[in-house]
């Protein structure tokens, strides 16, 4: 399966992507044909580059609206004939456009369990409200905000020392391996969407 990537930040979800298809090639089932992004200037870029891999950037600031950011996003992941768009860390919500060409082939990953703490701050929002347990939600991408149906979650403990950084990096180490678990099973034996449930390989 081509993979399309987007990302907003340090990109260590897409490296382990990278890592994953680099230790198993033949086996892993997919690969990763682009890397988008959505600003300049971030880990996640460098790491494409140094893998050797085509990237994009769409600045939201670059055009008149977000209707027409989100066609050009649309128009440059499209490029890339992906057969599924795995949002790693990218912050932006994609549009009607955007769904409409890949609808129910975008994955994303967010740091706590949905549908708990949604949004652009998932990890301060759990350790905000005082959650004895948070983790990740890999799910596919619907119009809404972190709503689309659940794949797999993991679950991470909050500890009584964690600060928003130290709970955030223990979740992505979960995050990480959740992911690579997930987009391999879905580039390999396909996946069927019923409702809100998320059958895979059947
Ligand atoms: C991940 O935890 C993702 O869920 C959140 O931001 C983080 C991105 O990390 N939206 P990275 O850019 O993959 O290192």
């Amino acid at each position: 399966a081509r993979l399309v990537v987007l990302v907003s930040g340090s990109g260590t979800n897409l490296q382990a992507l990278l890592d994953a298809i680099a230790a198993d090639p033949d086996g892993f089932g997919a690969e990763v044909v682009a890397v988008g992004a959505d600003r300049t200037g971030i880990a996640g870029l460098e790491r494409a580059e140094r893998a050797g891999l085509p990237t994009f950037v769409r600045r939201v600031k670059d055009f008149a609206s977000r209707a027409e950011w989100d066609a050009a996003l649309t128009e440059a992941t499209a490029a890339y004939e992906p057969d599924l768009v795995v949002s790693a860390g990218f912050m932006k919500i994609v549009g009607k456009e955007f769904l409409a060409r890949f609808g129910g082939r975008v994955v994303n990953t967010h740091p706590a369990l949905l549908p708990s703490f949604p949004g652009a701050h998932g990890v301060r929002d759990a350790l905000a409200y005082g959650a004895k347990v948070t983790g990740c939600t890999v799910h596919l991408v619907d119009d809404g905000v972190d709503t689309g149906p659940i794949i797999a979650q993991g679950v991470v403990e909050v500890r009584e020392t964690d600060d928003e950084d130290a709970l955030h990096e223990r979740i992505k180490e979960v995050e990480r391996s959740l992911l690579v678990e997930v987009v391999g099973r879905l580039a390999r034996h396909g996946y069927r969407i019923e409702g809100r449930k998320v059958h895979v390989g059947e």
